[in-house]
């Protein structure tokens, strides 16, 4: 299931992030506030249990959420996404995926993986502000798949089709949280229109 999220907060602050002469500063202010609003819609349904509580007042019968929560970044772009999903989920535990793209081949390489050890049992989250060909979100469920996690939703910022399509196929039980689904890839793996390099304009890179 993709659900792009169609909010006026949303969309304004992304048309920031997308604007070539958007700066550094300026540009991760807007992904961390972005990050946030998505969350709040990426967890609308997430399961709660009963719990009974005292208040100063009185016992009550209320809820608390069923299972951990995992935040995943594929590094590096997809630290972007971090804190202001982690701002909103403080309990939340995080595991880091380092994937790079080859620029030719535009095939995913792994360097670096460290998980916390409840995934199978925990809302995997797995972040990345850009989904291109979708060969990069593959490889990262591949791998927490591989350790045990069942329960995992993809957040991204701008999708293509392409890669949406890549990741239906290859993990129909993934659930796609988009703020945007743009139009294609040129020939460089790039979104079109899209908003560039999200690593470098995180990190000031280019
Ligand atoms: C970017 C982006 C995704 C990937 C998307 O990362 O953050 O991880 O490309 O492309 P795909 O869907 O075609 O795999 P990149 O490899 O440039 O690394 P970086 O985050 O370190 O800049
Ligand atoms: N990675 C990016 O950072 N941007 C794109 O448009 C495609 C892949």
């Amino acid at each position: 299931m993709v659900t792009i999220l169609n909010h006026p907060l949303i969309t304004h602050k992304l048309t920031q992030m997308r604007k070539e002469e958007t700066k550094t500063k300026d540009f991760k202010q807007n992904l961390d506030e972005i990050a946030g609003l998505m969350a709040y819609e990426v967890c609308r349904d997430l399961p709660v249990k009963p719990v009974t509580i005292k208040t100063p007042v009185a016992e009550c019968q209320t809820y608390e959420l069923l299972n951990d929560i995992v935040l995943i970044p594929i590094l590096r772009a997809g630290l972007g996404l971090v804190n202001g999903i982690n701002d909103l989920i403080p309990t939340a535990k995080v595991g880091f995926i380092g994937l790079y793209r080859d620029e030719e081949t535009l095939e995913p390489h792994e360097y670096f993986a460290k998980f916390p050890s409840n995934l199978a049992d925990a809302v995997n989250l797995v972040l990345d502000p850009m989904l291109a060909t979708g060969g990069s979100a593959k490889a990262a469920i591949d791998m927490i798949k591989a350790r045990g996690a069942k329960n995992i939703k993809l957040v991204c910022l701008v999708g293509a089709p392409e890669g949406v399509r890549a990741i239906e196929k290859a993990h129909p039980d993934v659930d796609i949280y988009l703020a945007a689904l743009d139009d294609h890839l040129n020939e460089k793996g790039y979104i079109v229109p899209g908003l560039g390099d999200a690593g470098d304009r995180i990190f000031g890179t280019k």
